[in-house]
């Protein structure tokens, strides 16, 4: 009976999501598609969803409809994906804002925070041009900004991994230790 609850807590654990968050340029779409790969599981992407939804770039998305109708689209369709298990789902750094959309995730995945430094995210950011909320005169003070606004909302995730300076395949070696 015992060895039973086991098993089904175990096979639980394998079947849940693992849902990347954290903020922009820390390396979820990368770890993704590296844990997609190895385990062999569905790949799914909040911004790519949005952007296919809305047949447009993000960038666009701002430009054309603010933030607020993105955040919406957002919120849409991370209820949508979050419900089917067995997935490697990689959010938009500011998914983790909507206490909902973390509610959700949480229902059927166990979140996992990339934590870096605001000087880490700024030179694997820097040169890169599509993230709108980046496109500043000081990217790098707008960083330190928001991160210090959001890292609340970040630590609501169950696991939080120091990623600073980490290689990708490390980062995604120390995911499969924790999750399998
Ligand atoms: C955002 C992060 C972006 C994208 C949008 C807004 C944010 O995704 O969703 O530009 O608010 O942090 P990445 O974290 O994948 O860059």
């Amino acid at each position: 009976m015992e060895y039973d609850k086991v098993m089904t807590n175990d096979k639980a654990q394998m079947t849940k999501n693992i849902v990347l968050v954290g903020f922009m340029g820390a390396g979820k779409s990368s770890v993704a598609r590296q844990l997609a790969g190895i385990l062999k599981r569905e790949l799914v992407s909040t911004d790519d969803l949005i952007e296919a939804r809305e047949g447009k770039k993000i960038a666009d998305i701002f430009a054309q409809r603010g933030e607020p109708y993105f955040r919406l689209v957002e919120s849409q369709v991370v209820r949508e994906i979050s419900g089917c298990p067995g997935r490697i789902i990689d959010c938009g750094g500011g998914v983790v804002l909507d206490p909902e959309n973390v509610a959700a995730l949480k229902g059927k995945g166990t979140l996992i925070y990339l934590k870096a430094s605001a000087e880490f995210i700024y030179e694997c950011v820097k040169g890169q041009t599509h993230r709108p909320l980046l496109r500043v005169a000081d990217p790098l003070a707008a960083i330190r900004e928001l991160l210090k606004k959001r890292q609340p909302f970040y630590e609501k995730a169950d696991i939080i991994l120091d990623t600073d300076r980490r290689s990708i395949e490390w980062i995604t070696q120390e995911i499969l230790k924790v999750i399998c």
